[in-house]
């Protein structure tokens, strides 16, 4: 939801900003910009499309910039069209700033500020902000960005340049992300650490209404009145290369691959006596066992995750466990309270509604356990307790390896649960666990069969629309694999319990339409098949996905794609690299541009 980046330096920085921002764009791209000191003005240099068409090209155009100070943004339209004139950043010749995040009370501010002679060009939120900034403006910016953030209401991140305030940045964040990096002899401000990692490891995390002071010297912080902040410094530790392509054709496809070593990095590390562990983040024995419900809430492929978490906990440790997409459980007064355990999953730890609805779980009292990958995210500062997924950068805006590791840890969870209530035994517990350890190996085999991918995805590449089907835990797996698609490839699709499509949905298939069957679970093997043979009757072009071992007839399949031998509850996580491979391989097959699909971004930080 829009990428912020700032620099401050020897260099010449308008190369620095664009280079950046490119690793940033997952966050939104349908438009970007920047904003440097050229002489004694403020240079904007803007443009709608992604970074390489719209920005780039403009940048050409013009003369050489020598500026060593600046900021940047890369967009994804929440208030008024992808267009060069609301592109960021924004602002007059005195103040120029960029944003991520919404101002909600931005028609009262427009409607004050006009009141006071100021006219508006674009049609977005931020103009309001660049405006209030110039209106209280009279010679401090920290007093007019203390002012200024006292009439706005709503999440952001800000980053502010002042024409009389010469190679100087200003920062500050309320609800979206934002990080100050300390370089040797430079410093940067960025939505998220990957922008800056080939500069520097080193940056500090933005608290809410913390403004930061960038320059030449170095960065400072102070609070709204001005008065110093110290704050500790931290170090990243993703390395450049994992935010990098590294040879392969797309950042999809790489974290594909990269899956059986991320599912081990979230595994290995929490497996003490062959048991799981997930002391680390407090989550003890004895507080498992008081637990009333298990809520799990997220959005996406993240609530995805929990889907699967649910049908895993219940079975093994007989306990309720209700999944939740965020934005509906935070507007329907969930029944969580008090000795409930919200179990948070999120990827970026950033998505707005994911926060509030663990904002409103502490609310009610209920203990908050976070699953997140990003390191120091606001959903892992805010929860009661924090396990990091460890999958490295997702840079993707479609979610893959991020997926697995929740999945992944999701199987963990659910045995440390069932043994602690007592509803499996140590052996049991160890059976599994070993078993889990084993899962990234069948990963890598199932990674070995991409002409197999290939093949379906050549099969359903024209398809206006297709199925998924599949029984418990498989209709988890198909919810993932239709997400996948229609998120890359632009192909409808839908997820259905394979039981439940004679009550509607059967009426869609035709002569030829594509159905992906999930059928992993050797209990509801047969009751998938009768379904298979339900929609094949009916003209349906049925595409497999079961074991390479499973005995088909030619009335059931038209293609089947072979899954390696292991325990039926491990399927779903091994089986799910199908999924990905299919959709990515009919994207690619339509020409799309799979890292960064249209309307979507990765971290949603807005409603
Ligand atoms: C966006 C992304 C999805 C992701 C969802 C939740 O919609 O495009 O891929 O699953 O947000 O993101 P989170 O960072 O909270 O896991």
């Amino acid at each position: 939801m829009c990428g912020i980046v700032g620099y401050v330096g020897k260099e010449a920085c308008a190369d620095i900003l664009v280079d950046a921002l490119r690793k940033l764009e997952y966050r939104g791209y349908d438009s970007a910009g920047i904003a440097v000191f050229e002489g004694e003005k403020i240079k904007t240099v803007k443009a709608k499309g992604k970074i390489n068409d719209g920005l780039v090209a403009r940048l050409s155009e013009q003369p050489k910039l020598y500026a060593t100070c600046g900021i940047g943004h890369t967009r994804w339209a929440t208030h008024g069209e992808p267009s060069d004139v609301n592109s960021h950043p924004i602002g007059n010749g005195r103040v120029s700033i960029v944003h991520n995040g919404i101002i909600e009370n931005y028609r009262e501010l427009k409607a004050f500020l006009t009141s006071k002679g100021y006219g508006f060009e674009s049609e977005t939120d931020t103009e309001t902000v660049a405006k209030l900034l110039d209106y209280y403006y009279q010679g401090d910016p920290v007093e007019a960005i203390a002012k200024a953030l006292d009439d706005i209401e709503g999440a952001y991140a800000l980053g502010i340049i002042f024409r009389e305030h010469k190679n100087k940045i200003f920062a500050v964040r309320k609800d979206s992300p934002l990080i100050v990096g300390k370089g040797e002899t430079e410093s940067f401000i960025a939505s998220d650490v990957t922008a800056i990692l080939e500069h520097t490891r080193e940056y500090y995390f933005m608290e809410r209404n913390e403004i930061a002071v960038l320059d030449e010297s170095g960065i400072s912080f102070v609070d709204v009145h001005g008065d110093p902040i110290e704050k500790e410094l931290q170090i990243a530790t993703w390395d450049v290369a994992a935010a990098q392509k590294g040879g392969y054709e797309h950042f999809m496809l790489k974290e594909i691959f990269e899956q059986p070593d991320a599912v081990r990095n979230t595994v290995s590390p929490r497996v003490k006596d062959g048991m799981p562990d997930l002391s680390e983040c407090g989550l003890t024995e004895e507080k498992i066992r008081g637990y009333k419900n298990i809520y799990i809430v997220g959005c996406g492929s993240a609530m995805h995750s929990g889907m699967v978490g649910k049908y895993l906990i219940e079975d093994l440790a007989r306990i309720p466990v209700i999944v939740d997409i965020a934005s509906e459980f935070r507007y329907r007064n969930p029944l969580v309270s008090e000795g409930d355990l919200v179990v948070i999953i999120s990827q970026s730890g950033e998505t707005a509604d994911t926060l509030e609805a663990l904002k409103l779980s502490k609310k009610k009292g209920a203990e908050t356990l976070a699953v997140v990958n990003v390191v120091g995210s606001s959903i892992a500062r805010e929860a009661d307790m924090v396990i990091y997924t460890n999958a490295g950068p997702e840079i993707s805006v479609c979610s893959t390896k991020a997926y697995a590791v929740q999945v992944a840890f999701m199987y963990m969870f659910a045995f440390a649960v069932a043994y602690a209530r007592g509803a499996i035994d140590a052996e049991k517990c160890r059976q599994l666990t070993d078993s889990l350890l084993g899962v990234p190996e069948k990963i890598r085999l199932c990674l070995d069969n991409v002409s197999g991918y290939q093949y379906v995805a050549s099969k359903i590449f024209n398809a206006d629309s297709l199925l998924y089907i599949g029984r418990g835990l498989d209709n988890a797996l198909s919810m993932e694999g239709s997400l996948k698609l229609k998120e890359i490839s632009y192909i409808h699709s839908e997820a259905y319990a394979a039981g439940e499509l004679k009550h509607g949905t059967i009426s869609l298939i035709e002569e030829g339409t594509p159905v992906i069957v999930a059928a992993t679970q050797t209990a509801l093997w047969e009751k998938t098949l009768s379904n298979v043979r339900e929609v094949k009757s009916r003209g349906a072009k049925v595409i497999m996905i079961c074991r390479e071992s499973a005995v088909l007839d030619e009335n059931c399949a038209d293609y089947k794609v072979g899954l390696p031998e292991a325990e039926d509850m491990f399927l779903p996580l091994i089986s799910v690299v199908a999924m990905q491979l299919i959709a990515y391989y009919t994207a690619v097959q339509r020409g799309c541009d799979v890292d960064k699909p249209r309307n979507l971004a990765k971290s949603v930080t807005v409603e």
